[in-house]
Formats: structure tokens, C-alpha cells, sequence
């Protein structure tokens, strides 16, 4: 294999999970030295290095909210891409701040006092600092909106509305000019962090980068987290020769996009100074409707597709959210995987585990518990 001189050694915090070893694939496909740092946590781990972690890659584990860890991670280390995350909705909100955000000061007081020479630094930001995002009306143009009421959810009324006329109004797609409105703590917490890294990344002169993922799709992907989402569902669904259950009536439109493309990305911000103290969403660029996502599982299952819609809502959710990336592909990055190939992949890989309704079970429970799901 190649060496790529360029970094000496890269550092990919978060490493072990979904996005982080499929990053350290493509880092080690171009030829770079990689060091993973990861707690090697709940829910994405059972504390054992998974067997998908490439073992080219030196491995240490540590935590971002210790700073001997970083400190110990960091040595030889002269890029971090930093993708550990605390995720979800859950009710230690201050977890969030520590983990997404404390982490990446912790990191800044180290390059700071021990005048680390770290080049550059790329975070995972998240669609969801977008919060609702705007929706346009024909007849009165287009604002942001706040999420729809728990009332307006109760009468099933699933289509955001104009507020003068009441008409069913449009998503307008997501731009990283947008004004930025998170809603739950996990997205304050992703927001914050870019704003921190680009103050500090000024200050200091370390260039960083925010990647701003939607929703990434395919193999390794943790099944027992809250917010799998749609795909993880659907997928233990019919692989149960079960029903696949939607929420709302299917028709939320989200831009799905292929783990591989957003591990890409990365590489594509890493080697082009144009993106330095810049974020840039990842996405496919496609709004899909959630039952699109269904008939192509069942399509790939081999099975009829028959959805249940089971009243089932979340609260404070986004009834629609769709990516502008422009941005990235204006420094030559092009998504080059379709949702049908993101479906098959994980289909292929999540088999192997077995019956996982349990873990959909436990999480449906729990959130249903925290009153952040509900039934009508
Ligand atoms: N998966 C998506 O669709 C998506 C969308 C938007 C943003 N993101 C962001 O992308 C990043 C990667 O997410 P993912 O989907 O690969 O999740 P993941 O859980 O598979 O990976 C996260 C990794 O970080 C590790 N980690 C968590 N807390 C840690 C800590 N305190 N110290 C060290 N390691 C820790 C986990 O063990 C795991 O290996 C996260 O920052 C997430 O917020 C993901
Ligand atoms: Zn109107």
C-alpha cells in the first residue's frame, strides 16, 4: 500500500462506530497511518473491539470527555477527525453538552498548552442543527416553522401549515446558509461544537471543518440505538416476516445517503484547503418519502409490501428534512451509491445478527416511556 505523506498520522475519534470505521477504511485505502480512539460503549458496543474495525489501524481506548486520554490519543497525531458522539434523545441532556461539545475544548487546551502541531481537525455536525427548517407556501412564500403541535399530531393532521391560510405547505431544502435553529440538545450540542472549533480554530490557526451527515445508511450501522431510524425498523420488519410499521402515514420525505459517500467526504475536506473553517452538509441530495424506504426492504427481502401505519408519531420530530449539498460537490465530491445499494448493503450485513426484535422492542419502549413517541 501507498503511504500518503502528507499527515503523518490521523486520529479518528469515534473510529470503532458506523461512519468512524468506515472512515478509517478510506483513510487506509489512501494511504494514510490511522489511530482510532473509542470508549468502545453502550449502545454501539459491548466493550470488545468490533471484528469490522480494520486492523491496520492502531487502536486505543479512551474517552473524549478525559483529556489524558486525548492526551495519550494525540501523540504523533497531526489531523483528528472527531466523531464520537453521544446521540438520540435522552433525559441527561448535560451528557450531550460533555460529550459532543465539552470534548472538543478538552482537545483545543491540549493543542493550546502543549503546542501540539495538529493541521486540521473535521467533526461530525449533524442535519439536525437545521432544526424544522423552512417550508414555503404558494400563496405566502416561504419562513421557518416550528415543529407541529401535539395537538395538530393528535388530529393527524401529519402536513405542516400555513399559518395565515392553512394550506399544506413545502419543504425547502436545507442550506448551510440557513438560519440555524436546533431543537433537542444533542443538535444545540453539534451546533455549539462547530462554533467552537472554528472561534478557537481562528484563534489558534488549527483549520477545522464541520460535517453536517442526514441520514447515512448501510452496514455497521448500531441496531440498538434510538434513533436507528427507519431503515433499522423496516429492516428487523420483514426480516421477522412482520409487517413493516410506519409512523405518521409514511410520507416524511428525508435524504438517506451511503455510509461509503459520507466516509468520502471526509477525505475530500481533509486534502482541500477550500473547506477549512467551512460546513458542509452530506447528503444524497434526494428527499425520499419514508414508505419509498419501505417498499424498497420489501423489495429487497423478497416480500409483499403491506405497511401497517400505526399511528405512531415523534414528538417534536421533523415532518420533512432535505439537504442542499452543492457546497461539498463544489470541491468534487459526488455521492456515488443509491439508496438501493445503502437498502441491499445493510440488509446483507444486519441478517447476520439474527432476531433483533428485542432491540426495537427496548427502544420503542424507552421512548415511549420518556413520552418522546406516542400512540394514537
Ligand atoms: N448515523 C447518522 O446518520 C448520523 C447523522 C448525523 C450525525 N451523525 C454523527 O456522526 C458521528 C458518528 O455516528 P455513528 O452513526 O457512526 O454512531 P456510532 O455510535 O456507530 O459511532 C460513534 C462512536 O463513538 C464512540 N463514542 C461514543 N461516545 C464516546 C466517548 N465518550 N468517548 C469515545 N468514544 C465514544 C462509540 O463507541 C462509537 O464507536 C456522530 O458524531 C454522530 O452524531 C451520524
Ligand atoms: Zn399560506
Amino acid at each position: 500500500m501507498s503511504t500518503n505523506s502528507q499527515f503523518k498520522k490521523i486520529l479518528v475519534a469515534g473510529g470503532a462506530g458506523f461512519i468512524g470505521s468506515h472512515v478509517v477504511d478510506e483513510l487506509l485505502l489512501a494511504g494514510y497511518s490511522v489511530r482510532v480512539m473509542d470508549n468502545l460503549g453502550q449502545p454501539t458496543h459491548d466493550g470488545n473491539v468490533p471484528e469490522w474495525l480494520s486492523k491496520s489501524a492502531e487502536f486505543v481506548k479512551g474517552d473524549v470527555r478525559n483529556k489524558d486520554d486525548w492526551r495519550m490519543a494525540l501523540e504523533g497525531v497531526d489531523v483528528v477527525i472527531h466523531l464520537a458522539a453521544y446521540m438520540d434523545f435522552h433525559l441527561d441532556f448535560s451528557t450531550y453538552i460533555r460529550t459532543n461539545l465539552e470534548s472538543v475544548a478538552l482537545l483545543f487546551e491540549l493543542i493550546v498548552s502543549e503546542k501540539l502541531p495538529i493541521k486540521k481537525i473535521i467533526i461530525a455536525s449533524s442535519q439536525s442543527v437545521y432544526g424544522e427548517g423552512q417550508y414555503v407556501c404558494a400563496m405566502h412564500g416561504a419562513s421557518y416553522y416550528a415543529p407541529r403541535s401535539e395537538e395538530q399530531l393528535g388530529r393527524h393532521e401529519w402536513e405542516q401549515l400555513c399559518p395565515i391560510c392553512h394550506m399544506t405547505v413545502d419543504p425547502v431544502v436545507e442550506k448551510e446558509t440557513d438560519q440555524l435553529k436546533p431543537l433537542i440538545p444533542y443538535g444545540i450540542s453539534k451546533l455549539s461544537a462547530e462554533q467552537l472549533l472554528f472561534a478557537l480554530g481562528k484563534l489558534y490557526n488549527v483549520p477545522g471543518v464541520a460535517l453536517r451527515f442526514s441520514i447515512a445508511l448501510g452496514p455497521r450501522q448500531s441496531f440498538r440505538h434510538y434513533y436507528s431510524g427507519a431503515l433499522r425498523s423496516f429492516a428487523v420488519n420483514v426480516l421477522s416476516n412482520e409487517p413493516i410499521q410506519m409512523n405518521e402515514d409514511g410520507g416524511q420525505i428525508r435524504d438517506f445517503v451511503h455510509v461509503k459517500d459520507v466516509a468520502r467526504a471526509h477525505l475530500t475536506v481533509l486534502s482541500d484547503s477550500r473547506a477549512d473553517f467551512e460546513s458542509f452538509n452530506v447528503g444524497s441530495g434526494v428527499g425520499t418519502h419514508v414508505f419509498e424506504l419501505g417498499k424498497l426492504v420489501a423489495a429487497e427481502a423478497g416480500v409483499p409490501f403491506n405497511p401497517l401505519l400505526n399511528n405512531r408519531y415523534r414528538v417534536g420530530g421533523s415532518r420533512h428534512s432535505l439537504m442542499d449539498i452543492s457546497k461539498l460537490k463544489s470541491l468534487g465530491w459526488v455521492p456515488q451509491y443509491s439508496l438501493s445499494d445503502a437498502v441491499h448493503d445493510y440488509l446483507e450485513w444486519v441478517k447476520q445478527f439474527g432476531d433483533l426484535r428485542q432491540y426495537l422492542k427496548k427502544t420503542e419502549d424507552q421512548m415511549r416511556e420518556q413520552g418522546i413517541q406516542k400512540t394514537l
